[in-house]
């Protein structure tokens, strides 16, 4: 069966290899301790189990929901934004309930970008940026994140004749894989920059309520930003509820609406009773989020002390579940990545999976608990560089 060209262009999955050996140290009967999957492994809070348990039992949320979302979950995230960020949004235009903020990502280019349009993707980045862009026949054009820069992307180094044909400008912050947040000054540039040239700023802000200093801001912090700028939020990992699929974007009125255009000819929406627990969530985040916080805060604090003993070059993350980690000299990111899983039996990420300025580095994700770190730590202990 021949392929479409579009899927043709999407790469090869990187990890192939890894996942073989990850999994025949499984069946060979290893104790595997997975770093790799940036998913919590703490169960939702039981309030939200609860308020969902008590949502299934309405039958009128057993009919297709409403295409953008119902109003009472529009309503709470936009009492969200202007709780945490001061800033306003109309629930009903400028709000859209998501499957998942990769859902949003994934389908937004479609809404904008032209064959030949360039979308500005960060890299290392989340790779649905430049997936969705070529699923547009998008191009691409990648802005490194490096460590001497904190890991933000050197706009005034981005060509005159690439900006002038740029649709969007992807940014993420707090930021997976490096775990750099972004100040109001570097959003007010971006924003400026894409009010200068006329395209959309798309910012990513799945991670936004994983700090552990200093809350980061929202790109709509800044002046302007409502003119040119969309944002997308995750419940997945605020409250730890990355299977219930529930996410939403906010911005301009018009970005938003062209998203929910598209989405309303892809998708028929969230499952009410999703969104009654997901609007509960945002209610009630300040009692429910500072416990989860807590725990990968120590978590964060372990591991960064252990690793700085042991040697290893990395930056403290103010914020996400992940450690950036230099990989040690001679060392590829693949081939070191490689060696801890066949000679220690622990999955990190390499870098280069995120795109090619990763690589050099590997990523650890803090999603086991701090007894299960220590093991991990012990066995990096032992390794032969
Ligand atoms: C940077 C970033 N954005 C978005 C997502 C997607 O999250 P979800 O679709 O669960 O909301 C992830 C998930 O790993 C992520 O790392």
């Amino acid at each position: 069966m021949e392929l479409s060209q579009r899927l043709k262009k999407i790469p090869p999955y990187l990890f192939v290899e890894l996942d073989r050996l990850k999994r025949r140290k499984v069946e060979e009967g290893a104790d595997v301790i997975d770093l790799g999957i940036g998913d919590p492994d703490i169960p939702t809070p039981q309030e939200i189990v609860e308020t969902a348990k008590r949502a299934l039992e309405k039958s009128e949320y057993h009919r297709y929901p409403a295409n953008p979302g119902s109003l009472f979950f529009r309503k709470a995230c936009a009492q969200y934004m202007k709780r945490r960020f001061g800033v306003t949004f109309d629930p009903e235009r400028e709000v859209l309930a998501l499957i998942g903020s990769k859902e949003g990502i994934a389908h937004f280019p479609i809404a904008f970008v032209n064959p030949g349009d360039i979308v500005l993707c960060p890299d290392p980045a989340y790779p649905v940026y430049h997936l969705g862009t070529i699923f547009t026949d998008g191009e691409p054009y990648y802005l490194p994140l490096t460590w001497d820069k904190d890991f933000l992307p050197d706009l005034g180094s981005i060509p005159e004749e690439i900006l002038r044909r740029t649709k969007i400008l992807w940014l993420n912050y707090p930021n997976n894989p490096t775990g750099a947040v972004a100040s109001k000054e570097f959003f007010q540039e971006a924003i400026d920059l894409a009010k200068k040239y006329d395209f959309i700023v798309a910012h990513d802000s799945a991670y936004v309520e994983l700090y552990f200093e200093e809350p980061p801001v929202s790109i709509f912090e800044v002046d302007g930003a409502k003119d040119v700028a969309i944002e997308f939020h995750s419940l997945s990992k605020t409250f730890c509820m990355t299977g219930w699929r529930i996410g939403f974007a906010v911005g301009n009125g018009e970005i938003v609406q062209a998203l929910a255009k598209v989405k309303s000819n892809f998708d028929s929406g969230v499952f009410t009773a999703i969104q009654e627990a997901g609007a509960f969530a945002l209610e009630n985040l300040d009692t429910l989020v500072p416990p989860l916080r807590k725990i990968f805060q120590e978590r964060r604090d372990f591991l960064y002390e252990e690793l700085k003993k042991l040697g290893y070059e990395l930056k403290k993350p103010q914020a996400t579940f992940y450690l950036w980690v230099r990989v040690p000299s001679g060392y590829s990111s693949s081939e070191f990545c490689k060696k801890v899983l066949e000679e220690l039996a622990i999955v990190v990420t390499p870098g280069n999976g995120f795109g090619s300025a990763g690589e050099g580095y590997f990523r650890i994700a803090l999603t086991v608990d701090i007894e299960r770190l220590k093991e991990a730590v012990r066995r990096l202990g032992t390794l032969k560089l």
